[in-house]
Parts: structure tokens; C-alpha cells; sequence
């Protein structure tokens, strides 16, 4: 099989893990009202392509669970027999269950969810599993604590931590490293319009740690391509007005968008490849976590991959346009 012939696969920080630079999420496309013969084409296509990494959340759906229940059905089906040319994520940390204990980072929270998690997939174990946001009100060597004892229990090979600041995050993986459980990753939003992640100096505190970096909606939900170019599609995530608000696309978007595109084509790029090359512009940026709901996207996307990268005009070139 070619599918391991074209897409790179790096090192995940100073790891020995190494993950394809391009990893397919789940949050949004396979829930309990989508398509389950869709979410076979959209999972099947990406790993033909060479993505061994797909990303899950305890409350990915809607429904809650959904995603990880009809993913599960995918290992047993469609992936049947690649378990171990795959890395699978969970995550816990938002709203799951009622009651205090469906929420959070606590020790419960995270052991309990974990438990359904991979009850929900049919699984034995994840390869990582993620606290999905930090908890004000828990002790960070609680949870980081938790995350160390599910290592050792065999139900995840390694963990993560997501949106933590760079502060966080140095005290994260130093909990971590004393209780003999590395830092693998940290999963961010990053893209040309979200970029907090600059200001707080979060990169310069993965390459201290030595934990990898994977950014999540690099296209910005769907902006950074052509699918807001001429207005709102009726199928696309904007004119749900649930995560992407519909209100987000005002004129002076739209504007920027087109000037975003006639600069991408004039580099012989599509506007999703272009911001898909902006964010892994930096080495420390080990993964790339994208989503589509059809394969032509999926397609259209990784054609990234095969085009030169983006040299120092084109960056400021690009800034002058965001
Ligand atoms: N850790 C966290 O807190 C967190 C938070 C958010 C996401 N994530 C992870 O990151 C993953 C990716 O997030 P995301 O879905 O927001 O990423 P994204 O790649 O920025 O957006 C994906 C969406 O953009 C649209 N799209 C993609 N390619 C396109 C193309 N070529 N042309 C036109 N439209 C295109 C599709 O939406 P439509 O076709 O539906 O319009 C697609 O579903 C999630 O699945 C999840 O695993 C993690």
C-alpha cells in the first residue's frame, strides 16, 4: 500500500512518537443525525492518504459520545486489522455527564470518562489521552497525577494536556516528568486569525519541555478556504450558526477572504493549503488537526503537502493581508 508514501510523518517533540503531519478530527461530521456512510469515506480516504491520527473527544457528537461510538464501529469495520498503524486521542475536561463529576479534571472525572471512552470505541486503550482544558479549581498535581496512574494503568500510552497556557503548561509537564510520565503533546487553536498562542509564548515552552504541538481548526472552522468565498453555503458549518456564528461572515471578512485567496492562488495554492502551510511554518508545530465533511476536502486539503513551503515574503506578504 502507497499510503505511507507521501504524507511525513515527524517526532512528536522529543519523543520517540512520530505522527503524520496531518491528523483528521472528529468533532464535528460524525455524530448520531450524520452520515454513516460519509463518516466511512471521510475516515477510509484519510488513511489511504497516509493519516494515522485521528483525534476524539468524550463529547464529540452531537449526541455526546456519538463520535466515539461510530468510530468505534469503524475499527471494527472499515479499519479492521490497522489498530496498530493508528493513533487514536480521547479527551476529557468539558461538560460529559450531569452531576459534579462530568466535568473538569478531577481524578474521577478524568478515570470515569476515560472508562466510558473506551467502552463507547471497544477499545483496551488510546494512545493518547488528553486533559482537555485546565480546571481552576483542581489541583494541577491532581490531574496531572490522574493522567500519570491511567499511563500506568495501560489505558493510554501517553498524555496530553490542551488549551494550557505556557505557564500551564511548564508546570504540567514538570508534575508530569517527577511522577515518570512525559508530556507528549499539547493541542492548540491556531490559525492566521486566532493567535493567542504567539503572545503567551506557548511554543517556546513546548520546545523547553520537550512536549510536541498539534493545532486544531487551522482553517479556522472552514474560513481559511473557499467554502465563505461567495456567501454562506446552506451545508456548511457557518449556516449551522452553532460553533462558527453566521454572523462571522460580515463584508470586511469576506473582503479579507478574497484578498487571502487571490494571494494563495497567486502562489499556486488553494486558500486551505495555504493556511494549512502558514501554521506548520514553524518546526516546534509537529501536527496539523484539520476536519472536513466530504472527501473532496479531505483530497483538496493534503495537496498542501506537495507544494513548497512558504518563504519569508510570502509570510510578510500574508501579514499585510490579515
Ligand atoms: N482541543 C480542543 O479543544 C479542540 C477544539 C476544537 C477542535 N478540536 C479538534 O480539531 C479538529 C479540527 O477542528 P475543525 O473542524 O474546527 O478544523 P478546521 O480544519 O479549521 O475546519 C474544518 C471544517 O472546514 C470546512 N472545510 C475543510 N476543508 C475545506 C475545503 N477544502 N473547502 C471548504 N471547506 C472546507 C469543513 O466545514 P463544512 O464543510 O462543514 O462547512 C470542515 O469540517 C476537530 O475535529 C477536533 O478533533 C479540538
Amino acid at each position: 500500500m502507497d499510503r505511507y508514501e507521501t504524507m511525513p510523518y515527524v517526532r512528536c517533540g522529543r519523543s520517540g512518537l512520530r505522527l503524520s503531519r496531518v491528523a483528521f478530527g472528529l468533532w464535528h461530521n460524525f455524530g448520531t443525525y450524520d452520515d454513516r456512510a460519509n463518516m466511512a469515506r471521510l475516515v477510509t480516504r484519510a488513511f489511504d492518504l497516509g493519516i494515522t491520527h485521528f483525534d476524539l473527544a468524550n463529547n464529540y457528537g452531537p449526541e455526546p459520545g456519538s463520535a466515539e461510538e461510530n468510530f468505534g464501529r469503524l475499527l471494527d469495520s472499515e479499519l479492521k486489522g490497522h489498530r496498530d498503524e493508528l493513533i487514536v486521542t480521547t479527551k476529557a475536561g468539558h461538560l460529559m455527564w450531569p452531576g459534579p463529576y462530568g466535568d473538569w479534571g478531577s481524578r474521577k472525572s478524568l478515570i470515569a470518562s476515560l472508562d466510558q471512552s473506551l467502552r463507547r470505541m471497544k477499545l483496551d486503550y488510546v494512545d493518547i489521552f488528553y486533559s482537555h482544558r485546565p480546571d481552576p479549581e483542581t489541583p494541577l498535581e491532581e490531574t496531572m497525577g490522574a493522567l500519570s496512574d491511567i499511563v500506568r494503568s495501560g489505558k493510554a500510552l501517553y498524555v496530553g494536556i490542551s488549551k494550557y497556557s505556557a505557564a500551564q503548561t511548564r508546570e504540567a509537564a514538570a508534575i508530569l516528568k517527577r511522577n515518570g510520565t512525559p508530556l507528549l503533546i499539547h493541542q492548540f487553536r491556531y490559525n492566521m486569525f486566532t493567535r493567542g498562542i504567539e503572545k503567551d509564548g506557548l511554543l517556546d515552552a513546548l520546545e523547553e519541555t520537550g512536549a510536541g504541538g498539534i493545532c486544531f481548526s487551522p482553517l479556522a472552522q472552514g474560513l481559511l478556504s473557499s467554502r465563505y468565498l461567495d456567501g454562506v453555503p446552506a451545508d456548511s458549518r457557518a449556516a449551522k450558526n452553532a460553533f462558527l456564528k453566521t454572523d462571522t461572515i460580515t463584508p470586511e471578512m469576506r473582503a479579507k477572504l478574497a484578498r487571502l485567496n487571490d494571494f494563495a492562488v497567486s502562489r499556486g495554492l488553494t486558500l486551505a493549503e495555504l493556511a494549512l502551510k502558514w501554521v506548520l511554518r514553524d518546526r516546534r508545530v509537529t501536527s496539523v488537526l484539520m476536519g472536513a465533511s466530504r472527501v473532496s476536502q479531505l483530497e483538496e486539503n493534503l495537496g498542501f503537502l506537495q507544494k513548497p513551503d512558504l518563504g519569508s515574503s510570502d509570510l510578510e506578504g500574508i501579514e499585510g493581508l490579515l
